[in-house]
């Protein structure tokens, strides 16, 4: 049987956590593909670092871009991150010289996402996120695959644990929010610029893929509405629960008669709720549909295991010849969706 050739850019803790799933796991994974899948070559800012993972049974490439080019390449795995610069380029390379991808580059895809995936779907080409969003939670294929049969009403959930974690210790320690932010830095929770998690973007980014795929419009970051978590305070987080309520940091997308709505901001849920009960780093996703109601998803937002995991789906599914499109229907057909201006509080 023909190997499924991966290369993978970036061995952060993602592409780590990748190439590790790969050298345990290649009996069970080609078992279960019905094809081996390997790693051909592999690329980096830096070589010389002691990862914890045997790379030397791969080919170096320092340049993203060749190795997105490489021949013996069927697969880019993009685990660099950022929404433009060489993540962008290499993708764009990936698809120009016919392969397929697989990113967990949410900031690309909620930016960029439409243009790549007509490029892709033109070039007979798949591009799968499923890291991209909620970790290890498989909530992109719940939406595309086992929900196909609904028109979805709303999505909604806590999509950055880095902000749950902060508002979860303000609430259970008593601390204010300078205080946890501190903690969570030294913890090495928050990103390069924190402000992604704070301010909500990094959410937003998430919640903006999530509805593209749930009603059928071209993702548009632009269109979510943005408060994050920095002005919440001790008090904030005391009234709440003297009410019986909870501050999280929530996304909501639904169709209205107005347009598309989509917010991520701090939201009072009820203390009881699965929503109110998350605690930590944990993401939570609840999706609702004519047919299924409502389901509700739990599980790692981040880390190595769980955002590798999610790379692995879409490395099967590709292994297995799934050729499904990027956003659960061909991007040519995504409608423009009009975004509701004065959103319900
Ligand atoms: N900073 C993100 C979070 C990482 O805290 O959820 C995963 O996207």
């Amino acid at each position: 049987n023909t190997p499924l050739r991966l290369g993978i850019a970036g061995l952060g803790t993602v592409g780590t956590g990748v190439v590790r799933i790969i050298r345990q796991k290649a009996n069970l994974l080609a078992a279960r593909a019905g094809r081996p899948v390997v790693i051909t070559a592999v690329s980096a800012r830096t070589r010389d670092k002691d990862r914890g993972v045997t790379l030397s049974d791969y080919a170096w490439e320092d340049d993203p871009v060749a190795l997105a080019k490489r021949a013996d390449v069927d697969v880019f795995v993009e685990l660099m991150g950022g929404s433009d610069g060489p993540a962008k380029a290499a993708t764009e390379a990936a698809i120009a010289a016919g392969k397929d991808i697989v990113t967990a580059n949410k900031a690309m895809l909620a930016l960029h996402g439409q243009a790549l995936a007509v490029a892709a779907e033109a070039a007979g080409r798949v591009i799968r996120f499923e890291a991209a969003v909620a970790g290890g939670i498989p909530v992109i294929k719940a939406l595309t695959e086992g929900l196909a049969g609904n028109d979805i009403t709303r999505v909604m959930g806590v999509m950055n644990g880095t902000c749950n974690y902060i508002l979860t210790r303000m609430q259970s320690a008593g601390l204010p929010y300078a205080q946890v932010f501190d903690e969570a830095a030294k913890l090495g929770y928050l990103e390069a610029d924190p402000t992604l998690d704070v301010g909500g973007i990094d959410a937003g980014h998430k919640l903006a893929l999530l509805a593209s795929i749930a009603f059928g419009c071209q993702v548009n970051f632009d269109g979510v509405t943005l408060e994050g978590i920095e002005k919440i305070t001790i008090e904030d987080i005391r009234h709440a629960a003297d009410m019986g309520y909870r501050i999280k940091l929530l996304g909501v997308a639904q169709m209205t008669g107005r347009g598309l709505e989509q917010r991520m901001s701090p939201c009072l849920v009820p203390d009881t709720s699965p929503l109110g009960q998350l605690e930590g780093g944990t993401n939570m996703v609840v999706l609702e549909g004519d047919n299924v109601e409502q389901i509700v998803l739990r599980g790692p937002g981040a880390g190595m295991g769980p955002t590798a995991s999610a790379v692995m789906g879409d490395v099967m599914d590709i292994a297995r010849g799934a050729r499904l499109p990027t956003f659960g229907q061909p991007a040519a057909s995504l409608a423009q969706c009009q975004t509701a201006t004065s959103a319900t509080p």
